[in-house]
């Protein structure tokens, strides 16, 4: 569920009319939801309610220092993958020791960083990062809290470019091999090994693949605690889908998920983590974008929008469907008509949706992506030269910029001419 609802024949977010903000802050923007994106926070904090636990926003989904902010004050833990998201969650306010670090390729200068700052883990995912973060903490004269990322091979049934969890795939240690990369860790003195953490990946819409993962988990917890290891924290990753696509059957709610995960870990009295991203931020936001003209080509009507696959680039990567509505609600029993909806960047790639149908559209009429809070605002480029578009939050009857759009000269000038030219 969202705070997106048409009333009265025209699209609120929250009590703000979207075409309010479109006539302040220009077209194309994406908005938040303040009421969601708590929503959503609140609905995996309630699930996991039976055991500790501790819910670390991914923020990859969307790192907006407002967004940020406003889950950190519900209480929430931020799971990083870079130097750049730590500062980000920092500068917003989240305390250290709510903040997980993940990532296959951390630097020496980014696991200094954070253990300088204060960290409450890093999810470990090789043998060569162990040694790293070993030599840093000793340096430092600490000791670094670590679970260590292991790869239970199975098959999450998701988009390829997001599936995380296949042998073949970059992330973590094999599960077979992970009583032996714990015995190494257990011997490094710089290093505290807490827990367990896995992520199969991402947009899942079937618990099965989670529960084939987390029991595997579960054995490895008591195979590791017999060898003496105190398992006492598993982060159970994120990855939980959500609806993009209204005719397909809703995929199971957080609290089916916290019902299996106490099912399935329950018993083993550990503190859990999950870094949920895409259901907490996605079905939080809209990109809001106007239609620059209607073209007839052959046999097909094209919506080109003044929002472009830079904007959001989801549906050009992945084939990822979103649902485009129409900001002034059609008139009940009006036609719809198949439209190729497309961007104005220079390459076919640049194609929203093919053939969708949709109630007849005019030049300078808005349309809202649906479910594009989520990896839309910080997958964005300035590809042909467009700047990046603005993002607003709404709480409640009022709406902030929370990212301006810049201006020409501040993109064209962040790049320097060398003095031979
Ligand atoms: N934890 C780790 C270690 C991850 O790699 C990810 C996502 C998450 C948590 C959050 O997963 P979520 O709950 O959002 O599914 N750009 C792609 C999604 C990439 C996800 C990468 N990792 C998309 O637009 O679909």
């Amino acid at each position: 569920m969202d705070h997106f609802l048409y009333r009265d024949g025209a699209l609120f977010a929250e009590d703000v009319a979207v075409s309010e903000i479109a006539a302040a802050v220009g077209t194309p923007f994406y908005v938040y939801s303040t009421a969601t994106l708590l929503r959503h926070y609140h609905l995996f904090d309630e699930a996991l309610a039976g055991m500790p636990h501790l819910v670390c926003y991914a923020m990859k989904a969307n790192s907006n220092q407002a967004v940020l902010r406003t889950l950190a004050q519900a209480g929430a833990g931020m799971d990083v993958v870079s130097g750049g998201e730590y500062r980000r969650a920092r500068a917003a306010g989240v305390p250290g020791e709510r903040i997980v670090f993940s990532g296959v390729g951390k630097t020496a200068g980014e696991i200094r960083l954070a253990l300088e700052g204060g960290i409450r883990q890093f999810n470990v995912e090789s043998e060569p990062e162990m040694l790293v973060l070993n030599a840093v903490a000793r340096e430092l004269g600490v000791v670094a809290p670590i679970t260590i990322r292991v790869n239970p091979d199975v098959d999450a049934k998701t988009h390829a470019k997001i599936a995380t969890g296949k042998s073949e795939n970059k992330f973590g240690i094999p599960i077979a091999r992970a009583r032996e990369v714990y015995r190494m860790a257990a011997d490094l003195p710089g290093l505290d090994v807490v827990g367990i953490d896995v992520h199969i990946g991402s947009q899942l819409t079937d618990l099965a693949p989670f529960e084939q993962a987390y029991q595997k988990v579960a054995e490895l917890t008591e195979i590791l605690r017999g060898e003496g290891h105190d398992i006492r924290r598993l982060d159970l990753g994120g990855g939980l889908g959500i609806p993009y696509e209204r005719s397909n059957a809703a995929p199971p709610l957080p609290t089916d998920y916290g019902a299996m995960v106490q099912r399935t870990l329950g018993h083993l009295g550990c503190e859990i983590e999950i870094e949920p991203g895409r259901l907490i931020a996605g079905n939080a936001g809209l990109m809001v974008s106007a239609v620059i003209y209607v073209k007839s080509g052959e046999g097909r009507d094209f919506l080109i929008l003044d929002g472009a696959m830079n904007d959001l680039i989801r549906p050009a990567m992945y084939d990822a469907y979103h649902d485009i509505v129409p900001v002034i609600e059609p008139a009940p029993g009006v036609e719809q008509q198949p439209y190729d909806v497309v961007g104005p960047v220079c390459e076919s790639g640049d194609t929203f949706a093919r053939q969708r149908m949709m109630a007849p559209l005019k030049a300078g009429d808005l349309v809202a992506f649906r479910s594009a809070g989520a990896y839309g605002a910080v997958m964005a480029s300035e590809y042909n030269s467009r700047p990046l578009i603005p993002e607003v939050l709404v709480q409640g009857d009022q709406f902030a910029i929370i990212r301006a759009r810049p201006s020409f000269d501040e993109m064209i000038n962040r790049d320097t001419i060398p003095h031979w030219l």
